[in-house]
């Protein structure tokens, strides 16, 4: 058990179902009969919810798989487009004149953007012909590498549109990691902004692209206006959106898409190789996603709902972008950070938009409570009715900051657990139906059935600790890893045969509860942010002074989990100032600045077994600052440099 989960007490319940009840769409005896229903009548179940989405085919079957060998197909026989669904059918409702997004830039005095569904359709229009126009095709993929602004959900719903397979990366991956994932994908175009605000700073996306292009070619660059800064453009490669867009057609049919076929390629880390293209499909994606945002988040017509996630993430792919549209909901999106121009700018957000649910990061309500409840008090957030988290383990005390401070106690918080490989939300409290209990996430969602195993596979029952599996398939699950299923296969179906690893640990309480207790593989979580120890470890090894790299995570106040890196260097070369300057920017450069490394570790030699096995166990424990307990060191090749290592620490 981590030390986090140790000192929660199960019966540490908050209340408040009654204050949520009201008006919500789910009561505690509908989620009974709704979940039991969604896992004995899956078929029936997941056909009703889907009948809410438009379909050009309506789906006849919904679940059609097997987790051994591993085929998964949702409402197969079903056609669909998952843009007219999120735009297009909102309209023709005669919805056109509601909100669908809210902009507000990254300078509080700049313009704010509020943009209708008739609106988007026109400007989804736009985009798509002008895609079309640049020669991009059904099946296509489109890196898409932008700012938070409302041109990059244009680029991802225009994608969706054509039937185009949208690939987007965060802004803050380097060049290195742009070359990486446009060649993995083989993805022909590229979607980018000139460059991006981030706290009053540029962010040279447009500059980022060109670099990567140097290393692999493309067809084409549609290149987005946005801050105005001077960029090169590549004639007869990069065409400015404004120019290229100019005299298309106003109308645009939304291809008619299998429920299979690809929608997107999401790349994240795992805990061996280079990032995994995770797929998504049209049909289940839309179904999960849809299905998610309107029972986790209880939405309301009218209301504004502000997910600070980046669209670079899953999260924002599926509750900023696909997740509210679908439901027809406001959706805002936040081009800066929480700290600039001040610490409190979210609050000042929430006020100046009339925001009602809000859902963020622990990483980033940790480093808010640090400055107290002043900046929040400041602001009137009376318009908030639901708060959630996702991401990481929140722990409680930043839990109950959250739910005192922001929601002045009368407000509930649904702490949502899932993963880019899930699609959407798979464990968490329902407002209304469920009670909460800080630092958990609380239960599973419609369709979703989570087993705890221990190291053999057995399956344990009732109240335990153990890895988290999923046993059964459900709409919203990635289909493949792009263009390795063996890769799928192995990562999450090979450990635990016929079971999903989440590659999570977890603990289920006496009242069926999910406790997540952090990853049990090589992958660490550093706010809020998925990172493979292992990419770490490639990127500092390139380095010529650099012989090995063992890389870790270790507990840190704001970010959930630090980076730390263990390197051994070549022979006769010594560490120093401006080696570890280096080694920073050499990982800056592979991966980008997201993966920064905490502390660098120069030592003499790594723990090994006689085998020649890096014993992370170990590492990670010194990491820590865990020395006492080190467990069994006695199959180390030499246990001397434990030793030495632990001084190491001690002296850095
Ligand atoms: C990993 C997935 C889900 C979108 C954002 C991250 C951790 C996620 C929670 C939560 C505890 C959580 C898990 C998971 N995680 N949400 N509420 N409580 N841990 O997506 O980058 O694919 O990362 O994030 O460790 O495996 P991701």
């Amino acid at each position: 058990m981590t030390e986090q989960a140790a000192h929660i007490h199960d019966d540490e319940w908050v209340r408040r179902p009654a204050a949520a009840a009201e008006g919500t769409n789910c009561t505690p005896e509908q989620y009974e009969a709704m979940y039991r229903r969604s896992i004995d009548d899956a078929d029936a179940f997941w056909l009703e919810q889907a009948a809410r989405l438009e379909w050009t085919r309506k789906p006849t079957t919904a679940g059609d798989w097997s987790f051994d060998p591993v085929d998964v197909r949702w409402f197969a026989d079903g056609q669909l487009n998952v843009c007219h669904n999120a735009v297009d059918r909102h309209v023709a409702a005669g919805n056109g004149e509601r909100l669908a997004l809210i902009f507000e830039p990254d300078d509080p005095q700049g313009p704010v953007r509020r943009i209708t569904y008739a609106e988007l359709q026109a400007e989804v229009i736009r985009m798509a012909n002008t895609l079309k126009k640049m020669g991009v095709a059904k099946g296509d993929r489109v890196t898409i590498y932008m700012p938070m602004v409302p041109a990059g959900a244009f680029a991802m719903l225009a994608c969706a549109r054509i039937g185009a397979v949208h690939s987007v990366i965060f802004g803050g991956f380097s060049p290195e990691a742009i070359a990486g994932r446009i060649e993995d994908c083989a993805s022909t175009f590229v979607i980018c902004a000139d460059e991006g605000w981030r706290g009053g700073k540029t962010i040279p996306l447009k500059r980022n692209v060109d670099a990567a292009l140097e290393k692999v070619g493309v067809k084409a660059v549609l290149v987005i206006r946005h801050t105005g800064g001077d960029v090169a453009m590549n004639a007869g490669r990069d065409h400015w959106y404004h120019e290229l867009s100019d005299g298309v057609a106003a109308d645009c049919p939304c291809e008619p898409m299998a429920a299979e076929d690809p929608l997107f390629i999401l790349y994240t880390s795992g805990s061996t190789g280079k990032p995994k293209g995770v797929l998504h499909t049209v049909g289940g994606y839309a179904v999960w996603t849809e299905t998610t945002f309107r029972y986790v988040f209880d939405y309301r017509p009218g209301e504004v709902f502000w997910c600070t996630a980046d669209i670079g993430w899953v999260t924002g792919h599926s509750y900023v972008v696909y997740g509210p549209l679908q439901n027809g909901a406001t959706a805002l999106m936040f081009e800066g950070v929480p700290n600039w121009p001040d610490h409190d700018r979210f609050w000042a957000t929430v006020a100046k938009h009339k925001v009602a649910i809000f859902y963020t990061a622990p990483t980033a309500i940790r480093a808010l409570m640090r400055e107290g409840t002043a900046p929040v008090e400041r602001h009137d957030l009376s318009s908030l009715r639901l708060l959630g988290t996702v991401g990481e383990p929140i722990n409680p005390e930043a839990w109950r900051w959250y739910s005192d401070t922001v929601g002045k106690g009368r407000l509930p918080v649904v702490d949502t657990w899932w993963q880019t490989e899930t699609g959407g939300v798979m464990i968490t409290t329902l407002p209304g139906a469920h009670d909460m209990k800080p630092g958990s996430a609380g239960k599973p969602f419609f369709g979703v059935c989570p087993q705890l195993v221990d190291g053999d596979g057995n399956v344990l029952d009732g109240a335990t600790e153990g890895n988290l599996c999923i046993a059964r398939s459900w709409p919203g699950q990635a289909r493949t890893v792009y263009g390795d299923h063996d890769r799928f296969v192995q990562t999450y179906f090979s450990t635990y045969k016929g079971k999903y690893f989440t590659g999570d640990g977890c603990r289920r309480d006496a009242d069926g509860y999910y406790w997540i207790t952090g990853r049990v593989d090589d992958v660490i979580n550093v706010s809020g942010h998925r990172m493979g120890t292992a990419e770490v470890e490639s990127a500092l090894v390139l380095h010529d002074k650099v012989a090995e790299a063992a890389v870790v995570g270790f507990p840190h106040d704001i970010k959930g989990q630090g980076i730390y890196c263990y390197v051994t260097l070549m022979e006769g070369e010594e560490p120093s100032d401006d080696l570890a300057a280096a080694l920073r920017q050499q990982v800056r450069k592979e991966i980008g600045p997201i993966a920064s490394p905490d502390h660098l570790h120069f030592t003499p030699a790594l723990p090994k077994t006689r085998s020649g096995k890096i014993m992370r166990r170990i590492l990670r424990k010194i990491a820590e600052n865990e020395t006492s307990s080190l467990g069994d060191t006695s199959t180390l090749a030499d246990p001397s440099v434990v030793d030495t290592l632990i001084e190491g620490r001690l002296n850095r």
